[in-house]
């Protein structure tokens, strides 16, 4: 697990850890017990959101680190709920809010949070 603290600047995972196309999962622990993270890669850019599920609260992948990935959409494991990638929307399933997005930004090959 990639320690992060809450302030700006922190690495998550260097650009080439996440296979272009599809995505990889990163925990950040925080006061509060931490969270994971779902970091989607296309080419040079990462999109990044809460591993999270707003239909259900379940964990968007299903097994740690594991996504559904389809047609430039991830799906989540539990009941099928279909995001968009670039912006969170959900595109369809029983989910009626988005993806709860994280800014970051690529800086030298490496992920960071802002
Ligand atoms: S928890 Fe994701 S669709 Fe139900």
């Amino acid at each position: 697990m990639l320690e992060v603290s809450a302030d700006a600047g922190k690495a998550l995972c260097r650009l080439d850890e996440i296979p272009d196309g599809g995505a990889r999962a990163v925990d950040i622990d925080s006061s509060t017990g931490g969270f994971s993270l779902i970091l989607l890669r296309r080419g040079d850019q990462v999109f990044a959101y809460h591993n999270e599920c707003p239909h259900a609260g379940r964990r968007l992948d299903w097994a740690p680190g594991k996504f559904l990935i389809k047609d430039g959409t991830v799906i989540c494991a539990a009941h099928g709920a279909t995001f968009d990638i670039p912006t969170g929307a959900v595109l369809g399933g029983p989910c009626r809010n988005g993806l709860a997005p994280v800014p970051l930004r690529v800086a030298g090959g490496v992920v960071v949070l802002p």
